[in-house]
């Protein structure tokens, strides 16, 4: 599974390269549809989807994942900031985690490559779920339920890495197919004339130079004003504002971020790793004055918008296929963990 897994998603980033497919409907186009099989665990998939929302994860019973990636609002958060435990807020505003699995790095800042790495830092840190992990993996043994399943579903039953790689599989499994997905497989009717002249906007206008492949973004560091001073015109400059340069303390990653992916972005209100943009409209708008530097007629971003609306998709359970795997193998790699850092 995982060597299966692990070719869809350098695929992805293949693709987002400009490399040609034989997945996409129209080869010339620089994005790209969501893959049709995942060949996810579906067992796997169901024990994560109930780790998910378990609040046991926290160190005090009160934080779930679900506390602040609420499906209703497109898997984000609609708050500009998260409350985690004992009120605990965030640096920045939680991106979706629909599509997550196909982002290059997690993170406003990159700082965790891979799913995995995320879960097992995120899990530790106090301002999020507060927890030590030996904590947790007793709590969850003594669920007559879930230890069942793990020990059906993993060789050595209840441990800190099956959790984790159960919670990651069921994040990738979120993935949001929509009707541009169905439009980039060659079936022109599934937008609109006008959602296409969006789409032809984005393009033109270089938005795409940014947001691109296969998750309309999430493949790319790029800075946060590029054309402009962002963070003077608004007031603030925090350790969180410095995004990438947080990570790595070199000054050209200052005001750097991952480039966040715009499916389900109709959704995902407030914008921006600061949560300021209230509406995409505003957001637009941003984008125009600091990433291209340029005004556009108002027609044009409201072109834009309805393209962007077409990026709103729905999850699909079925995509997670049963692949035969061998139940003492965990997929988790222990190399991915050296990385793990753990949420701003
Ligand atoms: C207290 C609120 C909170 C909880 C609980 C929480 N998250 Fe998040 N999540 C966030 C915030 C805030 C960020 C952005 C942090 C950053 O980029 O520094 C984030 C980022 C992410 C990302 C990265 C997405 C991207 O595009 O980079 C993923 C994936 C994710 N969370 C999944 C999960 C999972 C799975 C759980 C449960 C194990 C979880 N989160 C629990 C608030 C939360
Ligand atoms: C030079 C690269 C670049 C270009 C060009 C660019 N963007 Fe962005 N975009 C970014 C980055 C980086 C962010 C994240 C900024 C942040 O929050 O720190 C972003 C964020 C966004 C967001 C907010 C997403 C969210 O979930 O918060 C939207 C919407 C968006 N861009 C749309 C567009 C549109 C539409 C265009 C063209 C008019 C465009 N972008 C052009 C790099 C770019």
């Amino acid at each position: 599974m995982k060597s299966r897994l692990f070719v869809a998603l350098a695929a992805g980033i293949a693709l987002a390269a400009g490399a040609g497919s034989a997945l996409a409907g129209n080869a010339a186009e620089p994005l790209r549809p969501l893959p049709e099989h995942l060949g996810l665990n579906p067992g796997k998939v169901e024990l994560g989807s109930l780790l998910f929302v378990d609040k046991r994860l926290s160190a005090d019973d009160t934080i779930a994942c679900s506390s602040c990636h609420d499906f209703s609002h497109g898997g984000a958060d609609p708050r500009p900031r998260s409350v985690g435990i004992h009120g605990a807020t965030s640096a920045v505003n939680a991106p979706t985690v629909f599509n997550s699995g196909l982002n290059f790095r997690e993170l406003w800042s990159g700082s965790a490559p891979s799913l995995e790495a995320f879960v097992t830092g995120v899990v530790q840190n106090p301002k999020v779920f507060g927890s030590k992990w030996s904590d947790v993996v007793v709590k969850i043994s003594r669920d007559p339920d879930l230890s069942v399943r793990f020990a059906r579903l993993y060789g050595n039953g209840v441990t800190r890495d099956n959790i984790v790689d159960a919670i990651a599989t069921y994040t990738r499994s979120l993935v949001t197919p929509s009707r541009f997905d169905r439009y980039l497989r060659g079936d022109t009717r599934a937008i609109t004339a006008g959602e296409a002249q969006g789409y032809e906007r984005f393009k033109s206008y270089g938005c795409i130079a940014c947001h691109q492949g296969v998750n309309v973004g999430g493949n790319m560091y790029q800075k946060f004003g590029v054309m402009g001073d962002y963070f003077r015109d608004h007031g603030h400059d925090t350790p969180a504002d410095q995004g990438r340069y947080a990570v790595t303390g070199r000054d050209s990653d200052r005001h750097v971020f991952k480039v966040p992916s715009l499916r389900n972005v109709a959704l995902t209100a407030p914008y921006f790793h600061d949560g300021s943009a209230p509406t995409l409209e505003a957001a637009v708008d941003v984008m125009f004055r600091y990433q291209l530097g340029r005004a556009a007629p108002p027609a044009d971003k409201a072109l834009i918008v309805e393209f962007l609306k077409t990026l709103t998709g729905e999850r699909q359970p079925v995509l997670a296929k049963a692949v035969p795997e061998a139940p003492a193998q965990n997929a988790v790699a222990s190399a991915s963990h050296s990385g793990a850092r753990s949420m701003q």
